[in-house]
């Protein structure tokens, strides 16, 4: 990752995506089917078990990148059980060195949200609270459905619950999120921001470009 040269966001869309409102629609009417890859259970069933023995509350880091964020959370909530989450293995493996820092109240684990979300639900393993870090912007309006509020696991980021925050920085991104929202009967407020300080290193990267950084935060009822 480059740094203090990061561009802007392009996208060919000039406002909401056209289509989001009856894609989180069919979402919300239509379960998530996907089989469960049993890697992802695997993981899961580590987590929860670790979850149980410890008697936390506990807060998602998820799409952590290499989870500097998880550390810098689990220093900011000494009370609570961080549970860092990606997809990628090797980006998560760089901060295995974190561990020996003193800091024993955070996980990181490799696995995809797509599954570990809805497990979390079954279980009723919920957050107390929920970062969402930056994530992968998708910004062709073709990929609507790649970014989190347009996927099929949409529903289950809301029944997670908990206090939500998620960063960005793409306004539209998580204005859409908002909609998207507002779609299923939750609030949300987006607003811009200034870290400080930076807890991840895509926000140290952005901040030092000197892109406005924006977050979305909700109090998800579950219902
Ligand atoms: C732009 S990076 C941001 C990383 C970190 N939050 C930061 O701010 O530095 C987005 C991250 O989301 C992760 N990600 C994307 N889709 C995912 C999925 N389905 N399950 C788990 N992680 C995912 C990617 O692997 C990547 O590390």
């Amino acid at each position: 990752m480059s740094f203090a040269n990061s561009h802007e966001i392009i996208t060919n869309q000039d406002g909401v995506h056209e289509h989001l409102v009856s894609i989180v629609e069919k979402h919300l009417s239509h379960p998530f089917q996907k089989p469960i890859h049993p890697r992802s259970l695997a993981g899961f069933k580590q987590v929860e078990q670790q979850v149980e023995q410890l008697g936390k509350p506990i807060i998602f880091d998820s799409c952590c990148g290499v989870g500097d964020s998880t550390i810098n959370l689990a220093k900011l909530h000494p009370d609570h059980f961080i549970i860092g989450m990606d997809k990628s293995g090797h980006r998560l493996n760089k901060n295995e060195a974190y561990e020996q820092h003193g800091i024993d109240n955070f996980m990181l684990l490799r696995t995809d949200l797509n599954d570990f979300w809805r497990l979390a639900v079954e279980a009723q393993m919920l957050p107390q609270k929920h970062y969402i870090l930056y994530p992968n912007p998708w910004p062709k309006a073709k990929h609507v459905q790649r970014r989190w509020h347009g996927a099929a696991v949409f529903p289950s980021i809301i029944a997670l619950g908990g206090e939500l925050e998620m960063r960005s920085n793409w306004r539209l991104y998580l204005d859409e999120f908002k909609l998207a929202l507002q779609v299923a009967g939750q609030e949300g407020e987006v607003a811009q921001f200034e870290p400080s300080p930076t807890i991840t290193p895509f926000e140290r990267k952005y901040q030092a470009s000197g892109q406005a950084l924006f977050k979305l935060t909700a109090k998800l009822s579950l219902g």
